[in-house]
């Protein structure tokens, strides 16, 4: 099948990559010159596992290419995807300008049925206003063309996203059109094997799944962030109670890991888009409020146990910091913990020697050379001359250091570990002092 892609970023990419992947023939589009022309020329613009090779494989099969041409993208494909970018605008409502620059572009080139499918995470009711805005372009053109808009909200985790493609749980397709629902049945086939994933509902639906699912996963963290707290202050260990509570099928092991907030560029902006759309619409929303609200002052809980243990003296000291992205497996370092936590202490008078297995280039793209940030390209060479260890990203290279030879480096002896890695027991035999989330020190 012949399938345009809009918006060659993360989503667009990988969705680009994955379809070729099964033999159909993929057009990317992007306005950014640059981009398309690194891709054109074998690069990729973003990290995430697997995907140059994929890039690469499908390319070269010539089932997936790249332009900058928007009238040969909508001549090219049945479906037209949009994945392009949906940041949030300055009071947390999701920013559209570029899903309808895509949907007028649509209009304006029109020649046939095409099927426009949203796969950018999008408020609810915006399927209706893509199509309004085809619609009033093809009347300026006083063409009559039929199409329709489908809504295919994307859920891909960074760090696994191929494989969230290739194998989903779920594939929400919400369409008012049988027929149209028909063909993506037959597009997302070689993804549906064994059991039907598909699960067909109406265009408004489908784009308030996307948004409960990740307001869901959000809350179960800032519950569990919030319960870290009381564990600390009444005795008890979270992480026993973790492993209490998920063994209830009901509640399950996943997404209750305590932690420094969540970060990355969807939890945090989704859940204040579903917020702001709530509102819009005169519903009150506390419980989403107070997400939020309990995120945004965990991501404060380590830097105060650090100005603590200190006694607020924070000033010339410099600190290791292992873990500069959101989460591992990834280099994004959106609304990442380990910003704020960097920036409280450079404000305390404080220098940070941070090492991060693939996010160093990001950290040096957002603040630029300054004395008081080294990036290392070793995790034990972050260590030295620096007064503790902090940890925010759980990467698997940091779970089994040589625990002595941190001991050795760390001037204070003390490590801070924002995403409880190590056994307590096991830190404080080798004489360290170990700080983390919701247990006893
Ligand atoms: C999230 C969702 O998990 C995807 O299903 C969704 O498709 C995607 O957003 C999206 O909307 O595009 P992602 O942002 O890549 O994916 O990252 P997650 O793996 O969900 O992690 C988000 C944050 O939660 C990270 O900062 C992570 O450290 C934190 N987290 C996660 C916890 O603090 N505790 C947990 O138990 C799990």
């Amino acid at each position: 099948m012949e399938i345009t892609i809009f918006g060659s970023g993360y989503v667009g990419l990988v969705t680009g990559a994955c379809l070729a992947e099964v033999g159909n023939d993929v057009l990317c589009v992007d306005i950014d010159q640059r981009k398309i022309d690194l891709l054109n020329s074998g690069g990729v613009p973003i990290f995430e596992p697997g995907l140059d090779a994929l890039i690469a494989r499908n390319r070269d099969a010539g089932r997936l290419s790249f332009t900058t041409d928007a009238a040969a993208g909508v001549a090219h494909g049945l479906f037209q995807f949009i994945a392009v970018g949906t940041p949030p605008d300055e009071d947390g409502s999701a920013d559209l300008s570029h899903v309808l620059a895509v949907a007028d572009i649509i209009g304006q080139n029109l020649t046939d049925y095409r099927i426009v499918v949203d796969k950018s995470t999008v408020p609810v009711g915006t399927a209706d206003r893509v199509a309004a805005c085809i619609r009033e372009r093809l009347n300026e053109r006083n063409q009559r063309h039929e199409f329709d808009v489908v809504s295919n909200p994307e859920f891909l985790k960074e760090g696994a996203a191929i494989d969230d493609f290739m194998r989903p749980d779920r594939i929400i397709v919400g369409t008012d059109n049988p027929r149209t629902g028909e063909l993506l049945r037959a597009l997302y086939a070689p993804f549906n094997r064994n059991r039907d994933r598909l699960l067909l509902m109406d265009v408004r639906s489908a784009e308030l799944t996307k948004y409960a699912a990740n307001a869901m996963l959000a809350t179960k963290i800032s519950f569990m962030n919030e319960l870290a707290n009381v564990a600390e202050a009444v005795g008890a260990d979270i992480e026993r109670v973790r492993i209490g509570i998920g063994s209830d099928p009901r509640i399950g092991y996943q997404f209750i890991y305590p932690g420094c907030g969540y970060g990355g560029s969807c939890f945090p902006k989704d859940v204040r888009a579903l917020e702001r759309t709530a509102t819009d619409t005169g519903v009150n929303v506390p419980l989403l409020h107070a997400v939020e609200a309990v995120n945004h002052r965990q991501k404060d809980v380590l830097f105060e146990k650090i100005n603590a243990f200190f006694d607020g003296d924070l000033q010339g000291k410099t600190f290791a910091l292992w873990g500069l992205a959101f989460k591992p497996n990834t280099d994004d370092m959106r609304e990442a913990s380990s910003r704020r936590l960097i920036e409280h202490l450079w404000q305390a008078g404080a220098r940070v020697r941070a090492f991060d297995p693939v996010a160093t280039e990001e950290a040096r793209r957002i603040y630029g050379e300054r004395a008081d940030l080294e990036l290392l390209e070793d995790q034990m060479a972050a260590l030295e001359g620096t007064e503790a260890l902090i940890i925010v990203t759980e990467w698997n290279q940091f779970r089994s250091p040589d625990l002595g030879a941190v001991r050795d480096q760390l001037a204070s002896r003390v490590i801070f570990d924002g995403r409880n890695m190590f056994d307590p027991l096991q830190v404080a035999n080798t004489g360290l002092t170990y700080v983390s989330i919701g247990r006893q020190a």
